[in-house]
């Protein structure tokens, strides 16, 4: 069984109390804090930046996956590295260098990926797959949380899947996280495992419900029966 981890969007945590909204959120059971940056330019939304980023860092020691919806990406990098992320992705469309931009990232010491939105076509990868640690499809047009979930996504994850796979294939002991973001519930999060994805982002599902553990382990025991 692959190991699933769940990354609850901090986007609909309660923003008067984010620190201990992502230590409620991790002592739940949750894997990964999942970060959105928004630049009312790239998105039509305005979110959140390195100093929160900073701010949260010393709540928790899960990772932080910071997932920038900003154009441009790479002068904003190294001051999430310096601000406690982990890993960051960031959308091919954003950047006018890719290969350089994921390079940037891993200089910095975090795990880089690229995301995509539902129509964004994943020829983005093919020549980047050696600087790669996480790809990140999108089940919603990013700029805000609680929308439905594209179901045409689950086609997408399945390609990722296979070109993930044939690449681990030539690359044993690489890891690659293949995260899906966007819609995410109890209800369809084991269709989106079984499509191949093993990250999983819920804001809108997580932060709605007054009792996080019971979302997370409803969560879990979807992704048991996969
Ligand atoms: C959308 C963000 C998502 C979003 C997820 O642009 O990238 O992470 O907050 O929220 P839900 O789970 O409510 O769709
Ligand atoms: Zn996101």
């Amino acid at each position: 069984m692959p190991t699933y981890r769940i990354a609850p969007s901090i986007l609909s945590a309660d923003f008067a109390r984010l620190g201990e909204e992502v230590r409620n959120v991790i002592a739940s059971g949750a894997d990964i804090v999942h970060f959105d940056v928004m630049d009312n330019h790239y998105v039509p939304n305005l979110t959140i930046g390195p100093l929160v980023c900073q701010a949260i860092r010393p709540h928790v020691t899960a990772l932080i996956d910071v997932h920038l919806m900003v154009k441009p990406v790479d002068r904003i990098v190294p001051d999430f590295a310096k601000a406690g992320a982990n890993i960051i992705t960031f959308h091919p469309e954003a950047s006018e260098h890719i290969d350089r931009t994921l390079q940037l990232i891993r200089d910095n010491g975090c795990k880089a990926g690229l995301v995509f939105n539902p129509a964004t076509p994943l020829h983005y990868l093919d020549h980047v797959m050696d600087k790669i640690d996480i790809i990140l499809i999108m089940s919603v047009n990013p700029g805000f949380g609680g929308q439905s979930f594209i179901p045409e996504a689950l086609q997408k994850i399945a390609e990722v899947r296979r070109r993930i796979d044939a690449y681990l294939a030539r690359n044993p002991g690489r890891e690659i996280l293949l995260e899906v973001d966007g819609g995410i519930k109890v209800d369809n999060i084991a269709a989106a495992a079984r499509a191949g994805a093993n990250t999983f982002v819920a804001g809108s599902a997580i932060f709605s419900q007054p009792d996080y553990k019971a979302v997370i382990d409803a969560m879990r025991g979807a992704l048991a029966a996969v």
